[in-house]
């Protein structure tokens, strides 16, 4: 019996990267699975990796940085399967790169729109469809940049400490209703959003040399996590933040 039987799931930024690895965590667990994003292509690849391993997912398109593109994925996985179990609210860019003093305001509003405003429009809705189900369990995607800063990347940082803010106040508001609310913080994972520094041997080196364990993540060991967190193990687990960083933080 998997964690995840019976359930129905929705992943966000589910094309590549770590929200792949999320969505077939979940699907090998039992989920069925709504496989969300903008890149259409990555997206029908994660459904088809998922039914290829004896899965059920449905891609649907939604910018989670439109509200109304946000309600109407809730329901098109209402729709689709009947309820809404278990989210994980991962889509984010890194956005421009920029002091802070040089940094535009059009870069500012694009990563804080998808990478806070849209968890904030994911989040609303998955609640009320949560609660219309009985109960739930959400995991918002940080970063070890929700915890410390990192200098050219004011608006990333921004976001992601108000990710966290966000899943603790959620958490509180929900607690006694049958929804955790959980945020994981990874540090520098493989995936298509590091890999082109990778071809810069200093930045490479400079990325390795801030985790102790001296190596980059991998979506899975991230998956890991966000499973555990998702599932009816952690029952008594809301509103922390867990760290999936090689001891990053832990300096
Ligand atoms: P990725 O670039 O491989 O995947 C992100 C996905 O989000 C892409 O498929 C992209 O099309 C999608 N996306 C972008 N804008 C969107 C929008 N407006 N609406 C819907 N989907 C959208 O990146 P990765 O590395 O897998 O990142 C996933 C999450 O993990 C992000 O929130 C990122 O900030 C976070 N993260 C990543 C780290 C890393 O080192 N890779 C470290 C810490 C956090």
């Amino acid at each position: 019996m998997g964690d995840f039987d019976g359930m129905v799931a929705i992943v966000t930024g589910a094309s590549s990267g770590i929200g792949r690895a999320v969505a077939e965590h979940y699907a090998k667990g039992g989920a069925r699975v709504i496989v969300s994003d903008v890149d259409d292509a990555g997206g029908e690849g994660t459904v088809e990796r998922i039914r290829e391993a004896g899965g059920e997912a449905r891609y649907v398109r939604a910018d989670v940085s439109k509200a109304e593109e946000s309600e109407a994925l809730v329901r098109a996985a209402v729709d689709a399967y009947g309820r809404l179990d278990i989210a994980c609210n991962n889509a984010g860019i890194g956005g421009e790169q920029a002091l802070t003093g040089d940094y535009t305001p059009e870069g500012w509003r694009r990563v804080t729109d998808v990478n806070l405003s849209g968890i904030f429009y994911c989040m609303r809705y998955e609640i009320q469809a949560m609660l219309e189900g009985g109960g739930g369990s959400i995991v918002n995607m940080a970063s070890i940049l929700g915890q410390v800063g990192f200098a050219t990347a004011p608006a990333y940082v921004a976001a992601k400490h108000g990710v966290v803010g966000l899943t603790r106040t959620a958490a509180i508001e929900y607690a006694s209703r049958g929804i955790r609310i959980n945020v994981v913080g990874p540090g520098f994972i493989r995936t298509p959003m590091i890999e082109a520094l990778e071809n810069e041997p200093a930045t490479h080196e400079m990325l390795l040399s801030l985790h102790p364990m001296g190596r980059l993540g991998e979506s899975e060991e991230v998956a890991e996590v966000v499973g555990f967190l998702s599932s009816r193990r952690a029952s008594f687990v809301t509103g922390a933040y867990y760290a999936v960083d090689g001891g990053y933080l832990a300096r």
